[in-house]
């Protein structure tokens, strides 16, 4: 055995019987496990904070075990970092912060209070990110994010905001589990650090949350090319929900007022145009019908010429209780756009009388086909 197997040995076992005593964790907790294998220098210095998958819920982070513990993280020391690589030598490190803590690791999760109980005190909760230098977005994942409904469109009794980005991000409440949302930090970095805040008000709950923060350091391939994206989709195929929309609960949905934002999706290699279907629909009232065009007014998700595959015009606004480019239509189509950037703009109006529930659409990226038979195709 090297030396430096030996010293690596003891620092990953010392670190995960720490763990192992330190923590309770409710969804897998660090129990102290197998050591080290022999391992590069190079080996070493790479497994470094890249990303991994500490269960089949959360993200975590590779790093030795002593700096998992130093950082207040928790690891599964019988999980290898890397199963990919084979690599049995760092750990899959769960980093949760909670009120006035401070992120600094890559893929930290904010917590509420009483996580994973629900927190029902009325309270300012907020957690301050310093994102390291080069980094140009955060990226937010709601896994869990219920608090207080929107009251008329109005986030009103609690709220999420980010100060330092009011006007880039909306104020969030309600119901957000699975969507997520960029923070543009770039200008922030080095000057400022930027705050997660909820404001809980004067009701007893329940409410809870867990956000994955994630920073995305600018020119990689996967750094969103433009500042306005607020939501971003890089698969060829994916679903585009709106904030507080609960699937399980639709009555309950309601739309945000006074939005105003864009949802990107990256063009994948040899598709040329995006198809999009609704599996619900809901922007303004219309008498279950389709409403396009002039029709939207006030509520209305913008995607760039439109159109219906049995009807050439093309149409950039969308509304009504059914989603499609026919108008005056009780069924719902697909709307085909080979218009670029593939990019959905959601607006609501701060008059609350009609924002409708939201939406769930989904898009495919179809292969580049000619003119014609895209025409024709459905
Ligand atoms: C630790 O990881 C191993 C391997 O994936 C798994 O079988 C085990 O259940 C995990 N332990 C806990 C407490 O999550
Ligand atoms: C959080 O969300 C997950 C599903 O993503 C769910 O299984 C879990 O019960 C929720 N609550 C907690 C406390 O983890
Ligand atoms: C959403 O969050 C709630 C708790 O806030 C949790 O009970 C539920 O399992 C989550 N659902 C999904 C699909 O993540
Ligand atoms: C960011 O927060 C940290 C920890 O609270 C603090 O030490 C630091 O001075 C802050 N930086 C700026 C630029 O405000
Ligand atoms: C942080 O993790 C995400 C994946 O969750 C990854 O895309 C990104 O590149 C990582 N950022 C840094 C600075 O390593
Ligand atoms: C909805 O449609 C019904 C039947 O066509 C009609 O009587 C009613 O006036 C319509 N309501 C609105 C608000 O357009
Ligand atoms: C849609 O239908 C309603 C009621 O049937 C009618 O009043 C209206 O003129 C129609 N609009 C269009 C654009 O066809
Ligand atoms: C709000 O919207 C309703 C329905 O579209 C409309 O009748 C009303 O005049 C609007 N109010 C304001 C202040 O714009
Ligand atoms: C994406 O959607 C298209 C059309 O619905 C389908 O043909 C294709 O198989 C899907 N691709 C993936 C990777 O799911």
């Amino acid at each position: 055995m090297s030396s430096l197997r030996l010293v690596i040995t003891i620092a990953v076992s010392v670190a995960a019987l720490a763990a192992g005593v330190s923590f309770s964790d409710p969804m897998g907790s660090g129990i102290p496990g197998r050591t080290a294998r022999a391992v590069s220098p190079f080996e070493i210095i790479n497994i470094d904070h890249t990303p991994c998958r500490y269960d089949s819920k959360r993200q975590g982070t590779c790093m030795l075990g002593v700096s998992c513990t130093a950082a207040g993280g928790r690891f599964n020391a019988t999980n290898p970092c890397d199963p990919r690589t084979g690599s049995t030598f760092g750990v899959c490190c769960l980093l949760q912060q909670t009120c006035d803590g401070v992120i600094m690791t890559n893929n930290t999760y904010f917590v509420n209070p009483d996580f994973p109980s629900d927190t029902t005190e009325s309270q300012t909760c907020e957690i301050t990110v310093m994102p390291p230098r080069g980094t140009c977005y955060l990226r937010l994942d709601f896994t869990n994010f219920t608090i207080h409904d929107p009251v008329q469109g109005a986030c009103v009794a609690d709220q999420f905001h980010v100060p330092e980005a009011e006007h880039d991000a909306p104020m969030l409440c309600g119901y957000n589990n699975e969507t997520h949302m960029y923070i543009y930090v770039r200008d922030l970095v080095g000057k400022q650090n930027v705050t997660l805040r909820f404001n809980l008000g004067e009701w007893n709950g329940p409410r809870q949350w867990m956000i994955n923060v994630a920073q995305i350091e600018c020119g990689q391939d996967w750094t969103p090319g433009e500042r306005g994206c607020l939501q971003v989709h890089m698969a060829a195929n994916d679903t585009v929900r709106s904030y507080n929309y609960d699937e399980r609960n639709p009555g309950r949905s309601t739309m945000l007022a006074g939005l105003d934002y864009t949802v990107c999706v990256r063009q994948a290699q040899s598709r040329c145009y995006v198809r999009w279907v609704s599996e619900f629909f809901s922007l303004s009232a219309s008498n279950g019908t389709t409403a396009v065009g002039q029709a939207c007014t006030q509520n209305y998700v913008l995607i760039n010429q439109g159109f219906d595959v049995k009807q050439k015009t093309s149409i950039d606004r969308y509304c009504g209780d059914v989603f499609g480019a026919r108008k005056n239509s009780t069924s719902a189509s697909p709307v085909i756009s080979t218009a670029r950037p593939y990019h959905v703009r959601v607006r609501t109006s701060t008059n609350a009388t009609a924002l409708g529930r939201g939406f769930i659409l989904k898009y495919s990226q179809l292969q580049c086909l000619n003119t014609r038979v895209i025409s024709y195709r459905d």
